[in-house]
């Protein structure tokens, strides 16, 4: 018998007060979720992804008001960030009450905060708390160095028999735009498709982009620069070229070549051509597919054409230049 959605909901959210992993759809990646105050439950996450227990996961809370149950201190700017951008993807980081969330938080004193936009997250969380659980901590649910899942069925191929929520496509396509709200002026720590002017606008402060992050903000990000295995990337070579490179090179390679690119190419020069949008919603929004489809193509390299100048295509631009190798 097929379920319904809301009884699917409930015996997700049954799952999480047990102490199990689910599989969290949400409006950026699919998260891989547990209880956020259950430290087994937590644990659970760091070995099903391979991660390292001191790189802080994502706590996902039902709404702001969630919030004091994990920070000890929540600023002016923080506030009004939340209420410009919750539900939605933004993550704000506060300084953490003592004692709570230890692992989720991988011990840092800081603790990691989002309230998704995506309706069936919501409903989850909502329902959860209902049962107990104050908050849900989610990475993204892709092993650890590999590409993130925006389809249930991403999120099935890394975790076979995981309980997954089916959300369909995430609408955003690429992770929260994290904002470190722990310091003195609010920091972006992780480019999303959140605008730098929006978020300064909106909590009345220069928000900066921090050029050096205490630790690296992106899970995925190479333990050692050019080792193959912990990139945030396909397994086939990706490129990041201009249109002109990509033109002047194609006719002279002896590898397969799979191309992501606005600009029209001829027929049959690729072994492969995808047009990219060139609106950087839309580009977002498939470009981890797009990346583990032409992964799968047979082709042996990936070639994208470089995003444009700009702050809209910022989070984009992130993500390809570190799957690039
Ligand atoms: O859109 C998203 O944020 C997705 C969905 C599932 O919500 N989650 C996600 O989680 O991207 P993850 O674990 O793949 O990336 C979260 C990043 C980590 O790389 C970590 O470094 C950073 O957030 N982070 C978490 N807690 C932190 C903290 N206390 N201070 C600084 N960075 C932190
Ligand atoms: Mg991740």
């Amino acid at each position: 018998m097929v379920k319904s959605l809301s009884a699917e909901v409930r015996d997700a959210a049954q799952a999480l007060a047990r102490g199990d992993l689910i599989g969290l759809p949400t409006e950026t990646v699919y998260g891989l979720a547990a209880d956020a105050l259950n430290p087994l439950a937590v644990a659970a996450i760091f070995k099903a992804k391979g991660r390292p227990a001191n790189h802080p996961l994502i706590v996902h809370v039902a709404d702001a008001s969630q919030v004091s149950k994990f920070a000890s201190h929540v600023p002016a700017f923080a506030q009004k960030l939340m209420a410009a951008f919750w539900p939605g993807p933004l993550t704000v980081i506060l300084p953490r009450l003592t004692g709570v969330a230890d692992a989720a938080a991988g011990g840092h004193a800081t603790v990691a905060l989002r309230c998704p936009s995506h309706r069936i997250a919501l409903a989850l969380l909502h329902e959860a708390h209902g049962l107990g659980v104050q908050g849900v901590a989610a990475p993204s649910a892709n092993l650890f160095g590999r590409v993130s899942p925006t389809t249930a069925a991403h999120v099935r191929e890394a975790f076979p028999s995981l309980l997954v929520l089916d959300g369909g496509a995430c609408e955003v396509g690429i992770e929260s735009t994290i904002v470190d709200c722990s310091r003195a002026a609010p920091v972006v720590l992780r480019p999303g498709m959140l605008l730098l002017s929006a978020l300064s606008e909106a909590c009345g402060e220069v928000v900066s982009v921090s050029s050096n992050a205490p630790y690296s903000t992106h899970d995925e990000a190479p333990a050692a620069p050019g080792s193959l295995a912990s990139h945030y990337a396909p397994q086939a070579r990706l490129r990041l070229l201009s249109a002109e490179a990509i033109q002047e090179k194609l006719p002279n390679v002896t590898v397969k070549v799979a191309v992501w690119a606005r600009f029209t190419l001829p027929n049959s020069v690729a072994f492969k051509h995808v047009p990219m949008p060139s609106n950087p919603a839309e580009c977002a929004h498939e470009l981890f597919a797009r990346l583990r489809e032409l992964d799968v193509s047979g082709a042996q390299e990936i070639w994208v054409e470089a995003p444009p100048a700009g702050p809209a295509w910022d989070g984009v631009r992130d993500r390809l230049q570190r799957a690039a190798n």
